[in-house]
């Protein structure tokens, strides 16, 4: 079959989607699937893109990027026309054939918020992952505590602030009068800890929402939950393959420059954190972390794959922090290797992965 694998894209975390994608050009067997790179540049251009892993790999700090010189891609225009199109010079250049399957590796709005699922929806042609509701309700941090709550499962206290509401004092007290300190401030939809600010003094309190709707206008505000950060993946959901849990993984922040599991600490920082893979945890935590884990996905309605992050707390409590719908597929992921520590090597996740999406 033919793999479109796509990434980049208009988000905050297009060099973290290209990681993603190395990490999947470098693992997917080649031998059985002929792959189609194409990069989104970050102003939404799809071009093809280098299928060399070693291309995108985040080194030394840099952080690799989509480049906008190359071939235009067109997507197909719906269920009469599967083939994608390159245009160079203003026209069609030339047909890459149909694709079977895209693998959109993309984080963060315009890729894992069920906008690019629906315009694959629209161009009739399937697609790895969830679809445009579970990816939607992915996205947005309010949404999703809205839907886990409501379906039984554990969320720390937090409130909203929407996109029209103004900061005002008032309002911001009133965050901390109810969450206390330290509490966290982030944008409702956006990923990999961009914009997210560990306030521990309500004089901070201003900035950090600034800084949150840099990326998005509705903040979500969160009381710091005190507990171990454990992360399960997730893999299945269609008819016939119902949703398994992978072996916990666990976030230690090693280092006290890192207040909390950043984007620095993600992906730039070779030493600040352990992903400790399988978390040292007792039996009985374990296997509950993997059953909240299944049912925040079948509570979303995720497809595919996601990976839910939770916190366990001194009483043995999962508190789930949130589900991504498109987790990272980066050397510095744990989704990838936490399935590795299951038993299933990584070829073989996004063989299973891209199985899922062409039944
Ligand atoms: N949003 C990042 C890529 C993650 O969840 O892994
Ligand atoms: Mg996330």
């Amino acid at each position: 079959p033919r793999v479109m694998v796509l990434f980049g894209g208009r988000s905050g975390e297009h060099a973290i989607s290209c990681a993603t994608a190395g990490g999947v050009l470098r693992a997917i067997d080649r031998a059985r699937y002929d792959v189609v790179a194409v990069g989104i540049t970050r102003t939404g251009q799809w071009v093809l893109a280098d299928d060399d892993p070693d291309r995108w790999a985040i080194r030394d700090g840099h952080l690799p990027e989509v480049d906008g010189a190359s071939a235009r891609v067109v997507l197909p225009q719906g269920t009469v026309d599967r083939d994608v199109q390159v245009v160079e010079d203003g026209r069609v250049a030339r047909t890459l054939g149909a694709v079977d399957v895209v693998f959109p590796l993309l984080h963060g709005p315009f890729g894992e918020d069920g906008t690019l699922q629906g315009l694959l929806e629209l161009a009739d042609v399937r697609y790895v992952g969830s679809g445009v509701l579970a990816s939607a309700v992915g996205m947005d941090k309010h949404m999703m505590k809205l839907v886990l709550a409501g379906s039984g499962l554990t969320v720390g206290p937090f409130r909203v602030l929407p996109g029209g509401a103004t900061a005002d004092a008032a309002t911001l007290d009133a965050f901390v009068a109810d969450l206390g300190l330290p509490l966290f401030v982030k944008p409702a939809r956006a990923g990999s800890s961009l914009g997210i600010t560990r306030v521990v003094e309500r004089s901070q309190l201003e900035d950090a929402v600034a800084e949150a709707r840099r990326h998005d206008p509705k903040v979500v505000v969160e009381a710091a939950i005190v507990g171990r950060e454990v992360e399960c993946g997730v893999l299945g959901g269609r008819a016939g393959a119902p949703a398994r849990a992978s072996l916990p993984g666990e976030v230690v922040v090693t280092h006290d420059r890192h207040a909390f599991y950043d984007f620095e600490a993600k992906y730039l920082d070779e030493d600040g954190v352990v992903l400790s893979c399988p978390a040292d945890l007792p039996p009985h935590v374990t296997e509950r972390v993997r059953e909240v884990a299944v049912r925040a996905f079948d509570a979303v309605g995720c497809e595919g794959l996601a990976r839910v992050d939770v916190f366990v707390t001194a009483d043995d409590e999962v508190v789930v922090n949130e589900i991504n719908t498109m987790p990272g597929f980066t050397p510095y992921s744990m989704y990838p290797r936490m399935w590795e520590a299951t038993g299933v090597p990584y070829a073989e996740l996004v063989d299973e992965l891209v199985g899922l999406a062409l039944e």
